[in-house]
């Protein structure tokens, strides 16, 4: 892999790298404007297609993060060629002559994964490593190996890694009973180039997906029905290759909406698509922010302390999962009491201890937190334990009263471009120093 910018390795930051934390004096309401980076979930599946043509694709606004640097190191591993100029990433794909996904690198970002359908789809072969569980409990696959099986892959589980060999994708008809948009988009790219037709039913209708798909589309893919529930997708012989904008990081936007909401501040979110983070704002309109919405802008303004609010997480265009721990964090200051459950994932809880730390009253039983507002969070180290619960203990921070220390940050910036930088431009008072 080639890059413009230097960052450590990917695949070896988590254990041998310095390892960063940020430092939060809290008290501050932020206030100003706040460019939003391209999106993570968006960058990876795009950043995986390229592999089904051969030559030279152009990605713009991807984002500098941990996840897209380690995917260009997946990518380099099968002998693409990636490089990074600012926002531009450009991936040549002519010469991929190696199957293999190593446990070294899929084993931090189990969206390595993606690899897998474009490898069956360009080459008839594939060795990805099995994801393992991740830090909130066991995230299977199998969903995206039965469809893959459907389609005529006959994938096997060799020494902790997904094989196929000699595998001549076809047409199927597939229904998810789960809604997945990892498995969801592993069968597009794998669908769009096999022969015949198949057709998705029950698929995931996340913009990172249908945003995916008209990527597909412009270079050549027959897909029928994007934005819906079912997927018709007629086989083609070729594609052409990527160029493509990354869409704006509706998540990001999202925790940038409640860093206004918890601090009582003023935030103005640039360059963003409204309609794909709508479920967060109108929880944080209940939660008494106001919300303006223009056209590729918003504003939102905090009013004091935040109002209680229930969130049930659910499926787009229903409230995220990737929001839950930062709402949980809004809700821990709010005036009453709110019930947050998370129907998705539903271990995704390792945020509430660490939240506890700053003082918040949350009770957890399964997969729904009951969360008692207090007056006031007070600064403490904590540890960040994974990448959502990370920008929630920082908006934890930003509203305790002293410092909080936030340890293992490395989660954070595998999802967040310059949060630290850009919390600052907003007035918090925030520094990264080394552990
Ligand atoms: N599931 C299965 N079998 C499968 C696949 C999924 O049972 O084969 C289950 C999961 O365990 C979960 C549900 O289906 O209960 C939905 O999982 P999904 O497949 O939709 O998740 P994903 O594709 O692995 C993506 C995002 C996650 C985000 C989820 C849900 C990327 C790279 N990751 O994961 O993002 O939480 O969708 O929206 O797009 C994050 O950014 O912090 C993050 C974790």
């Amino acid at each position: 892999m080639e890059a413009a910018t230097p960052m450590p390795p990917a695949d070896t930051a988590t254990e041998k790298a310095p390892m960063d934390a940020l430092v939060i004096q809290g008290g501050r309401r932020l206030s100003g404007r706040v460019a939003i980076s391209g999106a993570k979930n968006a960058a990876l599946p795009v950043m995986a297609a390229t592999l089904i043509a051969p030559g030279v694709h152009k990605l713009r606004n991807v984002p500098d993060l941990r996840d897209t640097r380690t995917f260009a190191a997946v990518l380099g591993k099968l002998g693409a060629k990636v490089r990074f100029e600012g926002d531009l990433c450009t991936i040549d794909t002519t010469h991929v002559n190696s199957v293999e996904a190593p446990y070294e690198l899929v084993k931090t970002m189990r969206a390595s994964i993606y690899v897998l359908g474009p490898l069956l789809a360009r080459l008839g072969g594939a060795k990805v490593s099995l994801p393992g569980g991740c830090a909130w409990g066991p995230r299977p696959v199998n969903l995206h190996l039965a469809g893959l099986a459907a389609m005529g892959a006959n994938l096997e589980i060799e020494h902790g890694y997904i094989v196929g060999r000699g595998v001549k994708l076809h047409g199927t008809h597939f229904t998810f009973d789960i809604v997945s948009v990892g498995a969801t988009a592993q069968l597009m790219m794998a669908a769009v180039t096999a022969q015949g037709t198949t057709v998705l039913d029950n698929v995931a209708i996340e913009p990172d997906i249908t945003v995916l798909g008209e990527v597909l589309v412009a270079c050549g893919a027959r897909i029928d029905g994007l934005g819906t529930r079912r997927l018709v997708i007629h086989g083609v012989r070729d594609l052409k290759l990527i160029d493509t904008t990354i869409i704006p990081d509706r998540i990001e936007a999202a925790t940038f909406a409640a860093a206004a909401v918890i601090t009582g501040g003023s935030i103005t979110l640039e360059r963003v698509i409204p309609d794909h983070f709508e479920a967060a704002l109108r929880k944080l309109e209940e939660a008494g922010g106001n919300v303006v919405r223009e056209h590729d802008e918003v504003t939102v303004t905090g009013r004091g302390r935040p109002e209680a609010v229930d969130v049930t997480t659910q499926v787009f265009p229903g409230f995220p999962t990737d929001m839950q721990a930062q709402m949980m964090a809004v809700a821990s200051i709010a005036n009453g009491t709110s019930v947050i459950e998370d129907t998705i994932y539903l271990d995704r809880f390792s945020h509430v201890a660490e939240l506890q730390r700053l003082g918040a009253r949350i009770e957890l039983k399964n997969n729904v937190a009951v969360v008692k507002g207090v007056e006031k969070l007070s600064g403490a180290p904590v540890m960040a334990t994974d990448l959502r619960a990370s920008a929630a203990l920082a908006l934890g921070a930003l509203v305790a009263e002293g410092e909080t220390r936030i340890s293992r940050i490395y989660h954070l910036d595998r999802g967040y471009e310059k949060f630290d930088h850009k919390l600052t431009q907003l007035g918090a008072r925030v520094e990264r120093v080394q552990e």
